[in-house]
This record gives C-alpha cells, structure tokens and sequence, in this order.
C-alpha cells in the first residue's frame, strides 16, 4: 500500500518572516495523518520551517540541490548541506530548473544519485509541454526522461524516490489535466520503472501528479489508480487551501 504524499512547492515565495507566519496557520489545521506532508521550501526558509514543524509530522524539503558534495560551485548548495539542516526531501529537475536553468536529463540523474547518496528523498519530475503533447510525442518523451532519470540506480534506491508527472502546460495556468490524462501517465511511468525494475519495484514507488492542482479537484486525481499525491505550487501558499488539499478525503468534490 503507497502511502499518498501531498507536497508543496513555494518556489521562489516566502521570507523567513512569511515563512513562520505561513507554517503557524498551517499548523492550525488538524490535518490527516494518512497523507505524507512535505513542504519544499525556499534554502533560506530551511531552517525554521524545520524548527517549526518538529514533531508534527510535516517533512520540509528542498527545491534543489548539486551533484558534487562540495567545491567550487558558486551558488550551489549540496546534499550534504541540506542533510546537516535535516532537509529530508528534495525535489528534482522541476520544469522550471530544466527551462531556466538548463538542467538536462543527465543531471537529473547526477542529482538523483546524490540525493539517495546522502539519504534524501528525491521528488524527481518529469513532463511534456503543449507542443509535445499537440505532436504526440508525450508518452515517448516522459518515457525517456524516466529511463535516463533512474539510468544506474539500483532497485533499493529507487524505491525510496518519488516521481512527479508536471505537464508544463498545467503548471500555474489554471489548466488541469483530466484525472484520466494524469492517470494514463502516472500509469505509463509506472510501467516504465517495473520495465526497469520489476513489479516489486514499481508498485512501491509513489508517482505524483502535479499542475494546478487545487482544492476542488484534488479528490477526483486522488481517486485515480496511480495516483498517488500532488506536488503543488500556488495553492499551497495558501494555509486554508493547502490544508484542504492533505484533508482531502474529507473534502467535498466540487464536480
Ligand atoms: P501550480 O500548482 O501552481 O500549477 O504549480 C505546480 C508545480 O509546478 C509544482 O511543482
């Protein structure tokens, strides 16, 4: 049985100052325990929102990290930094770091094996944009990301991952993708990595959906077979909306 994990994405929002003021209202709402929570925070909000979620079941990740463990790397942080802040997820290779920031699927990978090398949870994503997805080519694509994502990553190790499928074209538009488009490929992931792996294998390993996601449509992604939590972004800036995305068992759907 997969545990669901709901994560949000701050991206680049929240000061310290915010930070703290946004995990206090979060923390005022009685949230499920049967959905892992993780908040993949802004590197200089690490640290208090770990002081600030001790002990209260909510895990606080990273948006980033670099491959080498130290070195000259100017602006980068490693995992062994996140480690030592008690970061214990991270994401990887967000659509965002692979338009803004030229990340490739080999340094995905780079950063993949860093990340389990130093005992973090990688979230790593994948996903096509409209015009690959007009062509036809977006199960070829996301296919191919996930076979170069986990290339020389033994079975234990990918096991602890977690796998996003963004859809560019849903990420901060407002544009969900059907519950049966997310579905159809959280499904093809899944049967990429048993391809690599084993059924053993792929069947622990949780495959997330992510683009504007949001209270009301949260229960039907949610209820799809695999389906197994959301990476979300501007709704989880928001106290009231994130918590009614990790209570969304309780949720009224909206449909
Ligand atoms: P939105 O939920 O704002 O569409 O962002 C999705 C995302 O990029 C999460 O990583």
């Amino acid at each position: 049985m997969r545990k669901p994990i709901i994560a949000g994405n701050w991206k680049m929002n929240n000061t310290i100052e915010q930070t703290n003021d946004l995990i206090k209202e979060i923390l005022e709402i009685e949230l499920s325990g049967d959905v892992e929570t993780v908040l993949c925070v802004p590197y200089t909000s690490i640290q208090a929102a770990i002081e600030l979620t001790r002990e209260t079941g909510i895990k606080i990740g990273a948006q980033n990290l670099h491959w080498e463990k130290k070195g000259a790397y100017t602006g980068e942080i490693s995992s062994v930094m996140l480690k030592e802040l008690g970061t214990e997820y991270v994401i990887i290779g967000h659509s965002e770091r692979r338009q803004y920031f030229c990340e490739t699927d080999e340094t995905v990978n780079m950063k993949l094996k860093a990340a389990l090398n130093d005992g973090l949870i990688p979230i790593v994503c994948v996903g096509e944009t409209l015009g690959q997805r007009e062509d036809g080519i977006h199960l070829t694509l996301v296919k191919d990301q996930i076979v170069k994502a986990f290339k020389d990553i033994g079975s234990k190790d990918a096991e602890k991952t977690v796998v996003a499928y963004e859809p560019i074209w849903a990420i901060g538009t407002g544009k969900t993708a059907t519950s049966e488009q997310a579905n159809e490929m959280c499904g093809l992931i899944r049967k990429t990595l048993e391809s690599l792996y084993d059924k053993g294998t792929s069947s622990v390993i949780r495959v997330q959906y992510g683009g504007s996601v949001k209270p009301d449509n949260i229960k039907e992604l949610m209820s799809m077979e695999h389906i197994d939590g959301a990476l979300v972004g501007g709704a989880s800036l928001k106290a009231s909306d994130f918590g009614r995305l990790i209570n969304y068992k309780t949720e009224e759907a909206n449909v």
